[in-house]
This record gives C-alpha cells, sequence and structure tokens, in this order.
C-alpha cells in the first residue's frame, strides 16, 4: 500500500511543484519506487514538467485528468487507474530504464469542479458545513483510491487552501512544507503547521518535533544575506530538514521538457547533489517508505 506524500504550503511560489517533481524522480530513479505524482493545482506545473506541453495537452482532450476522475466519482465508480498517465518525465534510473513513474494530471477545469461537487453536496438546502465536509469526503476517499497502485504517492497541491488541499493534508501520512527563506515564510510555516495539526500554534509547538506530521525544507537558499537567519529560526520552531536546495538555475532549467530521456545528472545538473542530500535526509526522516 501507498505512502502518501502531500507537499503543501498556502503560500504561492515557494517550489511546492518543484519539489514534487524532484522527489518523484528520486524516489522512481534512485528508490526503485513505483510513484505516482497527482497534481491537484489547476496551473498543472508539474504535470507540464512531467509530460512537455504537447503531451499535456493530449491527456486533456482525453480527459485523463484529476478533474475529470473526481468529478465522474459523483455518478459512477469509475477506478482511478484509467485516468492515470504512465511513463511519465523525462529521466532514466541508473541502468537507462524507464522508471515506474506516473502521473494524474491536473487540468484547468479543476478549479470549477470543486464549485460543482460544492452544489452536488448541497443539494435539498443541505448545510453549507455539511455540503463541504461531504466535499472533502469525496476528494479524500477518490484520493486514496491511489493506495494499490504506488508504492510512493506524491500529491502536489495549489497555493491557498481549497477543498483538495484539504482532503490531502487529511490522507497524507506526511506533509513535505517547502519555504523560501524570505522575510513573510516564518508566518506562511507557522500557518500550515496549524492546519496540518488541526490545532492552534501553542498546541502544535507542544508536540514534539519527531511527533509532528510535517517536514520542513527550505529551498531556493542564497547563500550569505539573512536566509540561514530565517532558515534557523524556521528549524528552532518546526522539523526542518537540514539538507536544502540552493536557488540555481540547474533547478529552474531541470524543468524544461527534452524529449530525449536524461540521467538524474544531466537533467539537475549542479543541483544533483544538494536533491540526493534532501532526498536521503528525507528517507529517513519517512522511514516507513
Ligand atoms: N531551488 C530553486 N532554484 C531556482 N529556481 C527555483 C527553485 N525552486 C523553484 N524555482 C522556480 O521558482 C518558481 C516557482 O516554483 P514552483 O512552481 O515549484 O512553486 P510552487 O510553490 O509550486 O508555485 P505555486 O504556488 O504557483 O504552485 C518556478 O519558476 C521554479 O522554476
Ligand atoms: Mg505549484
Amino acid at each position: 500500500m501507498a505512502y502518501f506524500l502531500a507537499v503543501a504550503n498556502r503560500k504561492g511560489g515557494v517550489g511546492k511543484s518543484t519539489i514534487s517533481v524532484m522527489l518523484a524522480h528520486a524516489f522512481s530513479t534512485w528508490g526503485y519506487k513505483r510513484v505516482l505524482l497527482i497534481d491537484l493545482d489547476a496551473q498543472s506545473n508539474s504535470s507540464l514538467i512531467l509530460l512537455g506541453g504537447s503531451q499535456w495537452i493530449e491527456t486533456q482532450r482525453k480527459s485523463l485528468n484529476v478533474a475529470a476522475f473526481i468529478e465522474d466519482r459523483m455518478y459512477a465508480m469509475n477506478p482511478i487507474a484509467d485516468y492515470i498517465v504512465g511513463k511519465a518525465g523525462d529521466v532514466t534510473d541508473a541502468q537507462g530504464r524507464v522508471p515506474t513513474l506516473s502521473l494524474l494530471p491536473g487540468s484547468l477545469a479543476f478549479e470549477d469542479m470543486q464549485d460543482e461537487l460544492i452544489t452536488h453536496y448541497s443539494r435539498h438546502n443541505t448545510p453549507f458545513r455539511q455540503a463541504k465536509l461531504k466535499c472533502a469526503n469525496h476528494f479524500r476517499q477518490a484520493l486514496a483510491m491511489a493506495a494499490p497502485l504506488a508504492d510512493v504517492v506524491i500529491m502536489d497541491c495549489a497555493p491557498g487552501l481549497s477543498n483538495a488541499t484539504a482532503a490531502a493534508l487529511a490522507l497524507a501520512a506526511k506533509v513535505v512544507v517547502p519555504f523560501r527563506p524570505d522575510a513573510v515564510s516564518e508566518f506562511a510555516v507557522d500557518r500550515i503547521s496549524t492546519i496540518i495539526e488541526g490545532k492552534g500554534y501553542d498546541d502544535v509547538m507542544s508536540i514534539p518535533p519527531e511527533k509532528r506530521r510535517y517536514i520542513c525544507i527550505a529551498n531556493a537558499v542564497r547563500s550569505g544575506g539573512k536566509d540561514d537567519t530565517i532558515i534557523d529560526t524556521i528549524a528552532f520552531n518546526h522539523p526542518t530538514l537540514a539538507a536544502r536546495m540552493p536557488q540555481s538555475t540547474d533547478v529552474a532549467n531541470a524543468f524544461d521538457w527534452s524529449d530525449e530521456r536524461q540521467t538524474m545528472d544531466e537533467k539537475y545538473g549542479g543541483s544533483v547533489a544538494a536533491l540526493r542530500a534532501v532526498y536521503d535526509e528525507l528517507l529517513t526522516t519517512l522511514g516507513a517508505v
């Protein structure tokens, strides 16, 4: 049965999709795991990175995406496998083989579908809070269907806090929280920690760090300047990997789609060692994967 990881932060642009894709590549090529990435963001950035533009358009045309899957389940118990794309990504493992990495693609219709779901569950004068709860259950049950299909399921969450994100946070055994070391990131990490643990801030702080359901990763770290101080402050209050992803054009460029599959070294260039350190430390932290 799969280990569910959510990658989330209400703050936008912190590297959720970047880290989701990197981890999907790392678990599948280095860890030889069957990995499924579920793209829970209408922007569909991780889908575009893992499929390239033309393949992604093709999946939309065929309704192979998470919005179609969740919506169809209002009326029929369609298997999740019918919506998944295999052989995603453009990397090979060390033996030159295609890793077992699949994708439940995102969809531009994802936000509209969430509104539709709420409308569906609001029928017969159902109170809004109850409809929202039913909606969250619908999402959680639908996403849980992925369990037999993979060893690791990575859910790339949209910024903000949607029903889909709430369901992913509830389902996840662990939530990876990427942050950029800037002036407002401390506030963003404090907030997401209370949402994940479902408790007030003081109660979250009273949970021993190793017992918390989330782990923070500092991303796009610049050397020198204030970044170290900000990371140390966050790490003092929240479980945080010692390994960090530096700000690097090799990370940004890694997401250009390549028609020819590449090794991880070719794909990630100068940032591959940092990714390896993040992956290794995360594995130790997760233990059970
Ligand atoms: N370590 C890094 N070094 C350089 N560029 C990075 C790094 N991490 C992320 N980026 C770039 O920052 C931008 C935002 O990253 P990404 O899309 O992963 O963030 P996100 O949190 O998923 O955003 P959103 O909230 O919109 O979903 C992208 O252009 C990405 O290439
Ligand atoms: Mg994203």
